[in-house]
């Protein structure tokens, strides 16, 4: 198989990652904060170690700010949920996935919140200054997406959080696609929420939050966190105030032992081997008839497109059954992003590439895709 679904998950992962998962299954499968004893203790440990690797790749100062989640899903419904109250105003990217727009359209629902969503251009494009604009006296969080998971657009996030700021929201960023390719620094937002399982090549099941000190979430979850045990309230203090039950201690020293890789190899490496794959498949994309590509060339490890004539979905599937080729197609959970690229009606095929692709599987997906041109 050649895969060309990173932007999905990462299928291949480092073998440092494999080998942490099944030690930390083998010798770390006590609950981790749960008792005084040897074992419980030592899983509590690799927790805080995945921890400080994290916050490490992240710039964050204070890994007590960091909870981990399963995936980035949770932390985005944890951090909007968290800070929203009754007749606030939210600002949402129109780039968004639907693990925002969904939890805001949920709130929306229930008559507690208004939102304001930044149209992008046709291409996806956002200004920092457009989110300004939408804000009102009333807005309490902006939430934008660093890349976009259809076309792989960027978005600027140190502008966008510094102008955020100056009008006293909060800032949130999904960094879905952007985790493991693009640097990040914490400093830019009040909120991050990231996946373990995409860029970062760490497992499923892995992710988290950053909650900027300072800031107080409601929860949403309440329940057991090994401390503060005779209170019957949840406990302030981060991270147990998020991370109620126990956790997926071999998905966290997972995600701690790909955040080693991403650190060795380092983001610069990575990104640039990836926007190389990008672009070679771009230029030999622009000799093909009937191809349509959407986004524009800023995007991280996608490439997005539609052939003339054909169905994504059924591209998508010659492409797997004719040659052995993942892609994504359909609308990758994005509604508001499909309505901007002008593809809610037809969907897109997407390729995105990671760390272990190569140019000869990007020259075997241009050849196969001028296969399904003129067959
Ligand atoms: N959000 C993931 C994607 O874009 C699953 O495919």
């Amino acid at each position: 198989m050649v895969y060309f679904d990173y932007a999905a998950t990462s299928f291949i992962k480092p073998d440092c990652v494999y080998r942490s998962v099944y030690e930390a299954m083998c010798y770390n499968s006590a609950n981790p904060g749960r008792g005084g004893h040897f074992a419980s203790v030592q899983a509590a440990e690799k927790i805080y170690e995945a921890r400080e690797k994290i916050c490490k790749l992240f710039q964050i100062a204070t890994p007590e700010r960091l909870a981990f989640f399963p995936n980035t899903t949770q932390g985005l419904n944890v951090g909007i949920k968290g800070v929203l109250n009754h007749g606030d105003h939210v600002v949402i990217s129109g780039m968004e996935h639907n693990s925002v727009a969904r939890p805001i359209e949920a709130l929306k629902h229930k008559g507690l919140i208004t939102c304001t969503i930044v149209k992008p251009d046709k291409d996806g494009n956002m200004e920092p200054e457009q989110f300004v604009k939408a804000m009102n006296h009333n807005t309490k969080l902006v939430v934008c997406s660093h890349a976009s998971n259809v076309c792989g657009n960027v978005y600027d996030i140190a502008s966008i959080g510094r102008l955020v700021h100056q009008k006293e929201a909060y800032f949130m960023v999904d960094a879905a696609q952007s985790a493991g390719v693009i640097p990040i620094c914490a400093d830019d937002v009040d909120l991050l929420a990231f996946p373990g399982h995409k860029s970062l090549y760490g497992p499923q099941g892995s992710g988290g939050l950053y909650v900027r000190e300072g800031i107080r979430l409601q929860t949403i979850t309440e329940g057991g966190t090994g401390s503060s045990s005779e209170l019957l309230t949840q406990p302030d203090e981060m991270p147990d105030r998020l991370e109620s039950g126990t956790q997926n201690v071999p998905a966290i020293v997972g995600l701690g032992a790909a955040a080693d890789f991403i650190l060795d190899k380092g983001i610069d490496t990575i990104s640039n081997h990836d926007k190389a794959l990008c672009t070679r498949f771009k230029n030999g994309i622009l000799n093909m008839p009937k191809i349509t590509v959407y986004g524009n060339d800023t995007s991280v490890n996608v490439v997005a497109l539609n052939i003339d004539d054909m169905d994504c979905v059924e591209v998508s599937e010659r492409l797997d059954k004719e040659f052995g080729i993942a892609t994504r197609s359909g609308l990758h959970c994005a509604v508001l992003a499909h309505k901007a690229l002008g593809t809610l009606g037809t969907g897109c095929v997407r390729f995105s590439f990671g760390c272990f692709n190569t140019t000869k599987e990007v020259d075997y997906a241009l050849d196969a895709l001028y296969y399904l041109i003129n067959h």
